[in-house]
């Protein structure tokens, strides 16, 4: 099984990314699946109901959320009816939405588990422990499992990439919005990357514009800062899965902005 993962889809540049770029996906890696986090896809806050339609008639087939899950409130109206977008797992009891999801497309079968991890973002449940209770069940119907970790720390990414080696076939991380290179096959054929990057406006930081960023740092006063405009990057991760197994064959960085796209 191919899958393309897509970073952190951030703001209007981030969704016409995707639009723009689904073919030039398609034609380079022939995915079966294509699964997005949309935490920052409406105006860099949450996500709506156009907009996730919009992904799904795009060629997303399941959306992954993060810290930013409830910050666009539309999501209560449609989170716990939609099958194909999930949010962090190791919520409290009770919380709108799922946690996992299996992915159908293509005649093919992708269990898709959301973390949030708690270094350096408010408190959760742990996400180790969820992690075990969700893929407990979760590999009595398939091997093939995508796990989404949102967290802030390179270490507790790391960390979770080991827990999970030889349960889980991708451990892909988001929220940086910074791709890192350290993608690997870890040793009981998990696929790993520490951070999947973003999607979205490439000249600003991590996707807001640099402008008033900038004057947050050197005066700490309050500030509402904007998704930047201009040029766009994107950023994601393909896995070649074996499916009898679930073991990763593949992890390969996608890495694609303006100026080197039109050079391609
Ligand atoms: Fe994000
Ligand atoms: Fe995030």
């Amino acid at each position: 099984m191919r899958v393309v993962f897509i970073g952190d889809i951030v703001g209007n540049v981030g969704r016409d990314t995707v639009k723009r770029l689904m073919p030039w996906l398609h034609e380079k890696y022939r995915p079966n699946i294509v699964i997005a986090n949309g935490e920052n896809a409406a105006g860099g806050r949450g996500i709506n109901a156009a907009i996730t339609r919009e992904l799904f008639d795009w060629g997303v087939h399941g959306i992954t959320m993060g810290n930013h899950t409830w910050d666009n409130r539309e999501i209560f109206d449609f989170i716990d009816d939609e099958e194909r977008i999930i949010r962090p797992a190791n919520l409290p009891p009770g919380t709108p939405g799922r946690g996992a999801m299996i992915v159908k497309a293509n005649g093919k079968e992708l269990a898709v588990v959301n973390l949030i991890g708690r270094t350096f973002l408010p408190p959760t449940d742990d996400p180790f422990r969820a992690a075990d209770e969700l893929l407990g069940d979760l590999r009595k119907k398939t091997k093939n499992i995508l796990v989404d970790f949102h967290a802030e720390a390179t270490s507790e990414k790391i960390a979770m990439g080991w827990y999970l080696d030889g349960r889980a076939s991708l451990v892909v991380g988001t929220h940086t919005h910074v791709q890192t290179n350290d993608n690997r096959i870890l040793p009981e054929g998990t696929g790993y990357v520490t951070d999947a990057g973003m999607t979205g406006p490439r000249d600003g930081v991590l996707g807001m514009e640099k402008e008033g960023v900038i004057r947050k740092f050197m005066t700490g006063l309050p500030s509402r800062f904007a998704v930047a405009e201009g040029k766009w990057v994107l950023s994601g991760v393909f896995v070649e899965i074996e499916e009898t197994t679930g073991r990763a064959h593949k992890v390969q960085l996608i890495r694609v902005d303006e100026d080197s796209w039109i050079a391609s």
